[in-house]
């Protein structure tokens, strides 16, 4: 818990790569700083830059529908992105900025000391699980990763664009939350 709060405090602060220049605020992550799951997103969008909060614009609020529906509760678990600050226009994050900003997840991580990493959408997914993973493919699958175990879900706003996803997002989401209670118990 104090780890997370010195890693936020120096976060909050970076200048590591050019979108501290563009950024309203740094969106460091939410939740339960020890919670067993921590479900990691791509980057901040416009709501999110003005709150600095992660998930609270169009797809945060889509996506807390299925957390609702899992009983899955938001305040129960930990939520970040790959990226802390806005990419203007909300264009991809570019590898050098993933780069620059992959060392704050590394602290969170190893601070929550999480058992399990969901990746929402295919840019975390492909950043956290492996370059070769296809959301399509491999969305709902789960993957050993020493530590802990891992497995993607197609992102809120893909599922905005192309509402045919939704039910294999919630299939997802099922099994994702069977997982989860059991390592409550
Ligand atoms: N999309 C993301 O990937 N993360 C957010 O925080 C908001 C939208």
């Amino acid at each position: 818990m104090q780890n997370l709060e010195i890693t936020k405090e120096k976060c909050l602060n970076c200048r590591n790569c050019s979108l501290c220049d563009t950024r309203k605020n740094v969106v460091f992550g939410v939740g339960n700083e020890s919670s067993p799951i921590v479900f990691v997103g791509e980057a901040p969008g416009e709501n999110e830059d003005i709150e600095g909060i992660p998930f609270v614009g169009a797809a945060g609020k889509f996506f807390d529908k299925y957390l609702l529906a899992v009983d899955i509760p938001r305040d129960d678990v930990y939520i970040c992105n790959i990226l802390k600050c806005r990419p203007p226009k909300n264009r991809d994050p570019k590898p050098e900025e993933e780069d620059a900003c992959l060392p704050w997840l590394r602290e969170q991580i190893k601070a929550i000391n999480p058992k399990v990493i969901i990746c929402l959408g295919r840019i975390a997914a492909s950043r956290l699980i492996g370059p070769d993973f296809k959301i399509t493919r491999d969305h709902g699958k789960w993957f050993d990763k020493g530590n802990f175990k891992m497995c993607a879900v197609y992102h809120p706003s893909a599922l905005l664009r192309d509402p045919s996803k939704k039910v294999a997002m919630l299939e997802d989401m099922i099994e994702i939350a069977k997982v989860y209670k059991e390592l409550k118990v």
